[in-house]
Order: structure tokens, then sequence, then C-alpha cells
């Protein structure tokens, strides 16, 4: 009996203020449009007081729990990617788990950035197949706007504050994730990093970024790891329905699509809505895909990011 962790629903959330690139160019020196040019971003949310993290993970989580027609206390593992955690400890995921009034379940942080669904989905996966877990709530949370530094235009009007959520659950059936790869090259460090951590500085830190070398692996990275994760599943690129990519530049997307051949149609864009909001980016796509219908059950999706570590992967979901 082969166990697959089905997709059972999903979940978003963004924080309540939406900035233009009108509104930053009021008060730094870009212009609506570089960053449209650039970027294709047009606007981001940014989190307000009392919107954090864990409280935009939870909203993401009670609206997949709904989609999934699950209560809270079917739910015994959470699994929390994010780089902008409340606090350094303890993990994110235990306020999540608090909210939602789970008196047990395994509930732990992922550190892979802007990969960090990705890790999260596949260790939730794993778990998943080998029966450490029935159902678990996989979730991309970010307020990356509290570790910008608003002086420094080649970041700032990157990025951008939301969550998304999964909710998968164990099945018999052939469906659900169907093949999850991997990667990180530790030696690119200081390609897309915060200069500050508890250990170091024993500061937060800011976002600091040599856009155009991480430009360059992502396309090379994300063309590669969706090759691999593919072939992996005996499938080809011509029986890929949709792919949700990590959403830092559409210049990436069109890229990775054209090194690809796959149809730009088929590629999920969200990023001129919500910027670049790192681990919390797949798991947004993915909702605003799924709700709007174009995501369907039965089809052949493929998930991809690529972030700081460096670290990427791929992942491929039969829904
Ligand atoms: O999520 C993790 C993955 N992250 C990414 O994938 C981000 C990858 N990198 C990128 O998306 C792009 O490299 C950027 C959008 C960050 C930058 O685009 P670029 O085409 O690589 O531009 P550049 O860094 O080469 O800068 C071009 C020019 C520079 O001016 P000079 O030196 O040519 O005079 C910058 O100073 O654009 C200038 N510039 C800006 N101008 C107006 C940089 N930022 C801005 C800005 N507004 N916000």
């Amino acid at each position: 009996m082969t166990i697959h962790a089905a997709l059972l629903g999903t979940g978003a959330a963004l924080p309540a203020r939406r900035v233009s690139n009108a509104e930053l160019s009021a008060t730094m020196d870009t212009s609506d449009e570089w960053i449209i040019e650039r970027t294709g971003i047009r606007f981001r949310h940014v989190a307000g007081e009392g919107e954090t993290t864990a409280s935009l993970a939870t909203a993401a989580a009670r609206k997949a729990l709904a989609a999934a027609n699950l209560t809270p206390d079917q739910i015994d593992l959470i699994i929390l990617a994010t780089a902008t955690p409340d606090q350094t400890f303890p993990a994110s995921a235990t306020r999540v788990q608090a909210a939602l009034g789970i008196r047990d379940c395994i509930a732990f942080d992922v550190a892979a950035v802007c990969s960090g669904f990705l890790y999260a989905l596949g260790v939730a996966d794993s778990m998943i197949r080998s029966g450490a877990a029935r159902h678990a709530l996989v979730i991309g949370a970010e307020t990356f706007s509290r570790i910008l530094d608003w002086e420094d235009r080649t970041t700032c009007v990157l990025f951008g504050d939301g969550a998304g959520a999964v909710v998968l659950g164990a099945t018999e059936e052939q469906r659900g994730i169907l093949a999850c790869k991997l990667h990180a090259d530790g030696r690119f460090n200081d390609m897309l990093y915060v200069d500050g951590g508890p250990s170091t500085t024993q500061t937060v830190g800011k976002v600091r970024m040599k856009g155009s070398e991480v430009f360059r692996h992502a396309v090379t990275n994300l063309a590669s790891v969706l090759e691999e994760v593919m072939t992996t599943t005996g499938l080809t690129t011509a029986d890929i329905d949709w792919v949700v990519p990590h959403q830092a530049n559409k210049r990436i997307l069109d890229g990775t699509a054209r090194k690809l051949g796959l149809d730009p149609a088929k590629v999920i864009v969200t990023v001129d809505e919500h910027a670049n909001t790192s681990a919390a980016s797949v798991p947004l796509a993915l909702d605003v895909a799924i709700r709007d219908g174009r995501i369907r059950p039965g089809d052949l999706v493929v998930l991809e990011a690529m972030g700081g570590g460096f670290t990427w992967g791929a992942a491929v979901l039969r829904v």
C-alpha cells in the first residue's frame, strides 16, 4: 500500500494595506515604469500594527482548513516556512497551533527563505508517507517589510508581506505530491542574505541582495530542478497543466518558461499584485489559481522556488 500526501485545501491572507509603485516613488528615487519593466511588480501588501507572520499564517490556515472541510483538532502536523518569524524562538508554528486551539500536534518552522514552502512541503510529504502524520498544515508566511532597508531602492521595492497555506492528507490514491526535489548550495550565502542575526550581531538585520547574480542563478537552477522533478515522475513538460512558480520577478518566470519550452499561458503570475513574498509566494499563487477556477481537480501542477542560501526546489502535484 503506497501512501501519498493529497492536497485537501488551500488558503491565503494578505495584510490590509496595499502599496502601489507610485506610493513608493513619492518617497524614494524610483518609478512605476522602472519597477514594472524590470520586475512586473505593481503592488505589494505591507503588514500594519498587529499583523505579524503568525497572525497572517493563522488566517491563511483557517481558510485552508475550511476549504479542506477539516477541523483544527484533525491536524497532527504544522510546518511553517518563514524567514521572518514573530520571535527567534519559539517557532511561529507553535503560535499558529495555539491560535487554532490545537492541543497536541507536531509544530515547527523551516528556514529556507524563498524556497521555504517547497522545503516544508517536502518534509510534510515525507512525514505523511512514513505514517508520522495524517493531516498536515503547510504554511508559507512572511513579513519581509519588517527586515527591508527602506533606504535601499534596489531591494525594498521588490518584496511584500502575506501568507499561504495548504492542508495535506494521507491517501492511498495515486494523487497529491508525486515528486519533490530540493537543493542547496551554501557557497552562495552572500548573494542574498540578512546582515544580522542573534548569534552574530544580536540584531535582526536587513535584506541585502546582489540582484543580477541571483537572477542569473535563478533561471538556470529553476529550469534544471523542474526538468529533474519531471524526470522522476516519468512525465514530460507536455503533461504539465500549470506551473506555480516563486514570484520574484516576471522576467525570471518568462526566462524559465522559455528555457523549458513551456507555454507562458500555463504559468500562474501573481508577482504584479503581491511582489516577492518569499516563502508565502508559491502557496499564495496556488490559492489564487485554485479559487479562480484555473487549477482544477486532476490537473498536473508543478511548484518551484529559488532563494537565499542558495536553496531551490520543485514539486509535482496531481490536484
Ligand atoms: O526571491 C529570491 C530570488 N530573488 C530574485 O530572484 C531577485 C532576482 N533579481 C532581480 O529580480 C533583478 O536583478 C532586480 C529586479 C533586483 C534588478 O534588475 P536588474 O535588471 O538586474 O537591474 P540592476 O540591478 O542591474 O540595476 C540596473 C539599474 C542600476 O542603475 P545603473 O547602475 O545602471 O545606473 C540601478 O541602480 O537600475 C537601478 N535601480 C533602480 N532604478 C530605479 C535599481 N533599483 C532601482 C529602483 N528604481 N528601485
